[in-house]
């Protein structure tokens, strides 16, 4: 749990950086943060340039890239790292995820890369998770920023469906709904996913409470 000064300094602002330029993040974030009261922006809206993601796992990752976004606007911020983890594809694309075919953010062909590499793997053994680190760093030199991860587990689909969500989404199924994290309603989504565990993981580490 936060000590009280802290709680104190976040809690009044109540305003976050999200140190990531990915829109589909943003929106999941303000969909479980902003009824808590709390507004959080994109890194991008400063123009500031991309962090360097040269971590060896997501933690660190996180880190790096809450880091940045603090020193550079000097807010609190929200770092999270996040992908895909194949258990057939030793634990691949995993912190690559995001680049996983070659080009930043290239959703389309990261997922026919994965499709390829999964030819020859039968269902039942193309098992995965959804992986997710996040920090709360309260200023660029927090020696003890909060973290908490969050894992959802799944299997790889051999063709996409489903229009919503970002990144994997058509091509992850997800056993308790009987569709793909792609068709799913974005509020169930993240009741179940990776990050949705992670942000509710560090909500009740920091005690915020929805103001009055
Ligand atoms: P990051 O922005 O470096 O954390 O990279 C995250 C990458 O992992 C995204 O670009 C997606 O490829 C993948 N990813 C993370 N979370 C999700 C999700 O909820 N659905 C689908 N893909 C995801």
């Amino acid at each position: 749990m936060a000590d009280s000064r802290e709680r104190d300094s976040l809690t009044t602002s109540r305003a976050l950086v999200l140190a990531s330029g990915n829109p589909g993040k943003l929106a999941e974030l303000r969909r479980m943060l902003g009824p808590l009261g709390w507004g959080i922006r994109l890194q991008s809206e400063w123009e500031i340039e991309e962090a360097v993601e040269d971590g060896a796992t997501f933690i660190e990752n996180a880190l790096i890239k809450a880091r940045h976004a603090a020193l550079r606007t000097g807010l609190p911020s929200l770092g999270d790292d996040s992908g895909l983890v194949v258990d057939a594809l030793q634990g691949a694309p995993g912190i690559f995820s995001s680049r996983y075919a070659g080009k930043h953010g290239n959703d389309s062909a990261n997922n026919s890369k994965l499709l390829k590499a999964l030819r020859e793997v039968p269902a039942n053994q193309r098992l995965a998770h959804f992986y997710c680190a996040m920090v709360l760093m309260k200023h660029a030199e927090d020696p003890a920023p909060l973290l908490a991860t969050g894992k959802w587990h799944g299997r790889i689909v051999d063709q996409p469906r489903g229009a919503g969500g970002f990144g994997y989404d058509p091509l992850f199924w997800v056993e308790s709904e009987g569709c793909t994290s792609a068709e799913l309603n974005p509020a169930v989504k993240n009741r179940l996913s990776h990050r949705g565990q992670a942000l509710s993981a560090l909500v009740t580490q920091l005690g915020i409470q929805s103001p009055a």
